[in-house]
């Protein structure tokens, strides 16, 4: 018999009013195939109804991140290899509401990523005709903590976004953290006190599920521990009022 991959994947539709289900589906092998081309297998071959997302197919969008075989993965990046001798079960990231099957709303995301005013802010006019100049040892600063594609399996895998709608949450507390150790950027103080607050830094029990989760392999949780750092040397540094 020829070889498949199997698959047992998460369908709900919140408009038909019924119980989500998992569907069992075998595609056929083909060398390299990605659990993104066996998605796309399916849809074309066995069921156009299922749902999913993905953009770039390179690993460099973040769009089809995936719960796939009990870990965040992403799915352009993922051989379907690891279907061959098991059933491999795939359901779309948690602790955001499900549009259909492997698609949720990342509308919760990027409010908490808004939150953090994700961009440079230098504070003064660009010398005339120049680039805003680092030194080596302060672009250093910037390596990996700028190779977020915003996938949210960060946020997905962190048990405090669960229970904390509110929560900044582990990827815009690592984009935080990005600006700032960013010598360019004259906002600290600003964002320090932002990611301070009730919903902050300071709701992180440094269960490190963040940092596990990334396929980036970053680091979000070393990220809060410096903005835990720095929040706490910027709050000592304001005059008591007692
Ligand atoms: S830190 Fe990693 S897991 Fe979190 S959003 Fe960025 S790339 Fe994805
Ligand atoms: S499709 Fe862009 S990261 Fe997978």
């Amino acid at each position: 018999m020829s070889q498949v991959f199997k698959f047992s994947i998460f369908r709900f539709d919140p408009d038909e009013g019924k119980k989500p289900r998992f569907d069992n589906f075998d595609v056929p092998f083909k060398a390299g195939m990605t659990i993104l081309d066996a998605l796309f297998h399916i849809q074309g071959h066995i069921d156009t109804s299922l749902a999913f997302r993905f953009s770039c197919r390179a690993g460099v969008c973040g769009s089809c991140a995936m719960h796939i075989d009990g870990k965040y993965k992403l799915a352009c990046e993922t051989q379907a290899s690891i279907a061959l001798n098991k059933r491999v079960t795939i359901r779309p990231i948690a602790h955001l509401p499900i549009i259909r099957d492997l698609v949720v709303d990342m509308k919760p995301f990027w409010d908490q990523y808004k939150r953090i005013i994700p961009y440079l802010m230098p504070g003064d006019v660009a010398p005339e005709g120049r680039e805003r100049y680092q030194t080596t040892s302060e672009r250093q600063k910037l390596d990996h903590v700028i190779d977020c594609i915003l996938c949210a399996s960060c946020h997905s895998s962190c048990p405090m976004t669960a229970s904390d709608p509110e929560y900044i949450g582990p990827a815009a507390l690592l984009k935080a953290n990005r600006f700032v150790v960013d010598s360019r950027d004259q906002s600290t103080a600003q964002r320090l006190q932002m990611v301070g607050d009730e919903h902050g830094v300071w709701r992180c029990h440094t269960v490190f599920n963040c940092s596990l989760a990334c396929p980036k392999d970053l680091d979000p949780a070393g990220s809060i521990a410096n903005l835990k750092r720095e929040a706490t040397k910027n709050f000592l540094k304001k005059p008591s009022t007692r």
